[in-house]
């Protein structure tokens, strides 16, 4: 039977498959567009192709249809992992990719003897320290002014970390060491 039509406009999307590979240069093309789309500041081509250059850890997630559908770029530091961005497709935001691919993030960490994650997040980004809070990080401090803003002013930076070594950081139930979905 045919679902009446307030049901089928209220079904939530689901995430299309994904597969994960590291972020080469040939996807940059794809990352630059969700990377205007996400951010007020975005990140340039040249912030990408340097921290591919420099060996930074990454993770773009990726549909059978070869479409990039989120990424993530971290730089190790001994047992420090700092993540740098995060970022989902608009188009598919609030499905739980943003925590999986944390997830996946603390899981790499983990198997590298990773002890912490660190980041910094603008105030007013609610949803970014609403799945950071969630998953388990803490402020521990803050930049004054460190990031710009359109009105030619500076937006304080909060600096988060989640510490890995007791298992905590597995956000929203996912096991300590587990193999994470994404
Ligand atoms: C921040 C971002 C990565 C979150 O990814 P996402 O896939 O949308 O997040 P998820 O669906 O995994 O949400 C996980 C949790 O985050 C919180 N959250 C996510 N979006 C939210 C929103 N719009 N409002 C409030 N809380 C939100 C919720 O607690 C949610 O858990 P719940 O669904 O169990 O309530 C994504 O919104 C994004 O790419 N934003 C633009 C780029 C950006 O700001 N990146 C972070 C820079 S520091």
């Amino acid at each position: 039977m045919n679902a009446p039509p307030a049901a089928r406009r209220t079904a939530r999307p689901v995430l299309p498959p994904t597969h994960g590979v590291p972020m080469q240069v040939g996807l940059l093309e794809q990352v630059m567009r969700l990377e205007v789309q996400a951010y007020p500041f975005p990140w340039s081509r040249g912030n990408f192709v340097d921290s591919i250059a420099a060996g930074y850890w990454s993770h773009c997630r990726i549909t059978e249809e070869g479409l990039l559908i989120g990424y993530m770029v971290a730089l190790r530091s001994l047992e420090e992992w700092h993540l740098l961005n995060l970022t989902v497709d608009p188009r598919w935001q609030g499905l739980g990719l943003g925590r999986r691919m944390l997830e996946r993030l603390a899981h790499q960490a983990r198997s590298e003897s990773g002890r912490s994650l660190w980041l910094e997040v603008r105030p007013s980004n609610l949803p970014a320290l609403a799945l950071y809070e969630r998953f388990g990080f803490q402020q521990v401090g803050r930049r004054k002014n460190y990031y710009p803003d359109h009105e030619g002013r500076r937006e304080d930076a909060l600096v988060l970390s989640c510490m890995l070594a007791s298992g905590a950081g597995a956000g929203a139930g996912a096991g300590a060491g587990a193999e994470p979905a994404a």
